[in-house]
């Protein structure tokens, strides 16, 4: 069996190149299938320096997504209100990395090292209608639907519906101690 070793670690220096090829040279419409407007993006430049500012922050909002320690996505918490609650954003890089169980696993490991950094007492998910995998990963979850919204990120699409999520601490915990209990393969 072809067991993949899913694991989490602090974003660093040298996943910016990959994030900036994710951003600026993933394969023509790819952005807007996840319902960005590539027009809203930053710079390059400015977003090169957005990421290293991220690295030099003492308690980093993003971690980088390791498949057998080699670094394939990113997870990131924006905006974070410390003490209460912060938005998820999930992004496999590679599209060949896409739809083999990563995030499912990826989810929990990234929402416990947030939940402890910034005293979360919520987590939100806000994902567009269109996005079948990241809808799909939630409720695969069981992370609890609480409405539906009109999208305002700077990056997103005008118009654009979203599904809205959220774990709180509580049901991450209980969450946590079910699947401890499970086998690996079990998620
Ligand atoms: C969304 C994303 C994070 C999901 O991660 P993933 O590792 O691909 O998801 P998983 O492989 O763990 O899949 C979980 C479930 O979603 C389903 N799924 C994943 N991608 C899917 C897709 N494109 N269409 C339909 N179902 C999909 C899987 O089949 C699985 O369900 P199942 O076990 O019932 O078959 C990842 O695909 C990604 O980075 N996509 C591009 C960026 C993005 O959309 N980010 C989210 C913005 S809100």
């Amino acid at each position: 069996m072809n067991v993949l070793t899913v694991s989490v670690r602090d974003f660093q220096a040298s996943d910016i190149q990959k994030q900036l090829d994710y951003w600026y040279r993933s394969p023509a419409g790819y952005l807007e299938s996840i319902g960005v407007d590539p027009a809203r993006l930053p710079s390059e430049s400015e977003m090169a320096a957005n990421l290293a500012k991220v690295c030099g922050k003492s308690e980093i909002p993003a971690v980088t997504i390791l498949v057998n320690q080699c670094a394939i996505g990113v997870h990131l918490v924006a905006p974070v209100v410390r003490g209460e609650s912060a938005v998820f954003h999930a992004h496999i890089w590679d599209a060949s990395w896409r739809g083999k169980g990563v995030a499912t696993r990826s989810y929990p490991l990234a929402c416990e090292i947030f939940f402890k950094r910034f005293q979360l007492k919520r987590i939100d998910f806000k994902t567009p209608l269109q996005n079948i995998g990241a809808i799909r990963v939630k409720e695969k979850l069981g992370i609890l639907v609480v409405g539906e919204e009109e999208l305002a990120t700077p990056i997103g699409r005008s118009g654009l519906r979203a599904r809205c999520f959220e774990w709180t601490l509580s049901e991450f915990e209980n969450f946590q101690r079910v699947n401890r209990q499970k086998p690996e393969n079990q998620n």
